[in-house]
């Protein structure tokens, strides 16, 4: 998730467009920069981090120019380096583009211009696209922008502008957002509406497919295939901050509802029917046969993330798996036996205790692998391969949509190991494909259907605010999700809860549940269906409350519960990226009845630097 900016009219780009990007920061803040048509010539100004330092840089000597775009970065491919950042450029530079979103087919088409001869300065999937529109440009930019794009498939949102048409910008959305703000005598693109809002509240939402060519004295719509398409813009009422959250109150419950889009872009380019490409990856199918141990390490949201993990790795892979807390592994003695692969998963990639924890399995011989969310954060520096999780900037300090994105990156991982090893045959690689790539719609629908998971959340979490101490349980997988679904709620509720799992109740925990006690249930694993069952009717014989996540077909839960929260049904391997939903809106709602300061919750920091 990255932001843009383009500006076309009278006044200086250079600080129109850099005001948009201080706007846009909440979508990503690793590096920056601005292209201005100048004099001919298209001037850039580029740096990694923050955005001050682009600011400086700008300081020091802006462009002049009349038009330009910008870009403020939130890594997918390439380290955020002053090379890796937007805009990007053609040789010569005479083209120069932004660029949102992923390039699936980034990797055959650099090979295929590599073969033509064509350098590239940078490690990003977007330099390939501006190579393209070059190679494509015979004297209309709005024409090759069409033609580059049609041989890209992928996710994006693009600006291009080139030395040859000084007063032309042309974008392109597919997916990524787009908006065009219309002023007085000038025109504005950005990727939200927070941007536009120093300078207009009238704007267009570009749709899936359009492209817009912008001169000084018209703005020119059409779909890909060259149909004029005419929309009515609208005025916006929002302040920034409204904007920023995208209407929603919170950045928490904003990423929740991000979360379908996630699942698809973590997906995006790396599934091909049952075959699995990971970008990063770097081992080879002897590695993934002669595999004897998956070692798990992380804190928190993430480490819960792994306990579902380490079910579904020895479930399909039957591969011995131990996730073990990261602070908690630097100061054991692990033994570690040839063979073994450590997944060290972080959402910053910066939390001191996993970075020592997996330095420890590395340093004894383990494959250090780095799940992560941030392209050149400390962990992926030692790590022998990454995974990045593309959830985009999170924002919150109660990791929502991160955690789903591990999730994903672990089932790809599942699915490409599984049949390297020849436990998955073709039908359940399939099976596990077909369920991978359902879930953006079926999270989706979740979050959309009529009856309203969100309402039914709000309305629960009305009745649970009142409450002390709330419990979660499941078995296997199910009581991973619990452990998350606990996590959320204490963190931003401040209520006492904790998770166990289904069968360890009667030894202890059940002599606190009394007339009135929340337990909250985690019912999709098939298996154990039953048996969580049986630990319901003990928990319901002492007066419990219980509210229970299940499967929507699922007929028999109602019977033993007081209400129900239910999700789609899918493979029950996968229904942690389902089940964990309503679970994150459940703590939300809670928090949010309590009035208390969601986002960022007290004593909490976003990543835990220090030990
Ligand atoms: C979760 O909501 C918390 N923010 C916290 O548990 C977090 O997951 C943990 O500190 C690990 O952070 P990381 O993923 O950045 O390593």
């Amino acid at each position: 998730m990255c932001g843009i900016m383009g500006y076309v009219g009278p006044r200086p780009a250079s600080p129109i467009i850099l005001q948009g990007l201080k706007r846009l920061e909440y979508r990503g803040y690793d590096s920056a920069g601005v292209a201005v048509a100048d004099d001919g010539v298209i001037e850039m100004r580029k740096a990694a981090g923050k955005l001050e330092r682009l600011a400086d840089l700008l300081d020091e000597s802006a462009p002049s120019g009349r038009l330009g775009i910008g870009h403020t970065r939130w890594a997918t491919h390439g380290a955020p380096t002053d090379e890796n950042a937007h805009p990007h450029a053609d040789p010569e530079q005479a083209f120069a583009i932004v660029h949102n979103g992923i390039i699936e087919n980034f990797f055959e088409l650099k090979a295929e211009l590599t073969a033509a001869g064509r350098t590239f300065a940078s490690e990003t999937d977007t330099e390939v696209l501006v190579h393209l529109i070059a190679d494509e440009y015979d004297g209309d930019l709005a024409e090759a922008v069409r033609r580059a794009v049609g041989r890209a498939t992928g996710a994006y949102a693009l600006v291009a502008m080139t030395v040859h048409e000084p007063d032309t910008l042309v974008a392109v959305r597919m997916i990524s957002p787009l908006v065009i703000g219309f002023g007085d005598g000038e025109t504005f693109l950005a990727s939200g509406i927070p941007a536009l809002l120093d300078h207009t509240r009238e704007v267009l939402v570009m749709e899936d497919g359009e492209m817009v060519t912008i001169t000084p004295g018209e703005v020119r719509m059409e779909k890909l295939d060259g149909t004029p398409v005419e929309r009515e813009s609208f005025e916006v009422d929002w302040d920034v901050e409204q904007a920023e959250k995208g209407g929603y109150p919170h950045f928490m419950l904003k990423e929740i509802f991000e979360q379908p889009r996630v699942i698809a872009d973590s997906l995006l380019g790396r599934l091909d029917g049952t075959d699995v490409t990971l970008e990063d990856v770097t081992w080879d199918e002897e590695f993934e046969r002669s595999l004897e141990k998956i070692w798990i390490t992380a804190c928190g949201t993430a480490f819960h993330a792994g306990l579902a993990g380490k079910e579904m790795f020895e479930g399909l892979l039957r591969v011995p798996t131990e996730a073990v807390y990261a602070h908690e592994l630097r100061y054991r003695d692990p033994i570690v036996g040839p063979n073994s692969m450590t997944l060290a998963i972080s959402q910053s990639g910066e939390t001191a205790d996993t970075l020592a924890g997996a330095r420890l399995l590395h340093e004894r011989g383990s494959r250090l692998v780095a799940i992560t969310n941030v392209v050149g954060s400390a962990l992926t520096h030692y790590s022998d391969d990454v995974v990045y999780t593309r959830a985009g900037l999170e924002i919150s300090v109660a990791s929502t949509k991160a955690y789903t994105a591990m999730l994903i990156a672990q089932y790809l991982l599942a699915l490409r190991i599984g049949q390297s090893r020849g436990v998955l045959d073709t039908a359940m690689a399939m099976d596990v494909a077909r369920a991978l790539e359902a879930l953006p719609g079926q999270v989706e629908s979740l979050l959309k259907r009529e009856e309203g998971i969100d309402e039914m959340a709000r309305y629960l979490g009305a009745q649970l605010a009142e409450k002390d101490d709330i419990y979660f349980i499941g078995r296997g997988l199910d009581y991973a999700v619990a452990t998350e679904g606990s996590l959320k709620l204490k963190e931003i509720s401040y209520l006492h809860s904790e998770a166990m799992p289904a069968g360890e109740l009667k030894h202890g925990t059940l002599a606190l549940i009394t007339e009135g006690t929340p337990v909250i249930v985690v019912n999709t694993q098939q298996h154990v269906y039953d048996k969580t069952v049986s630990a319901l009717q003990e928990v319901k014989a002492r007066g419990a409350s219980v509210i229970a996540v299940a499967y929507d077909d699922d007929t028999e839960i109602e019977h033993y519960t007081d209400h129900v929260l239910r999700i789609p049904r899918t493979m029950d391997l996968l229904s942690p990226a389902l089940s964990i939903v309503p679970l994150q809106l459940l703590a939300y709602h809670v928090a949010d009845t309590r009035g208390l300061e969601i986002d960022q919750p007290r004593n909490l920091a976003k990543s835990v630097t220090v030990e």
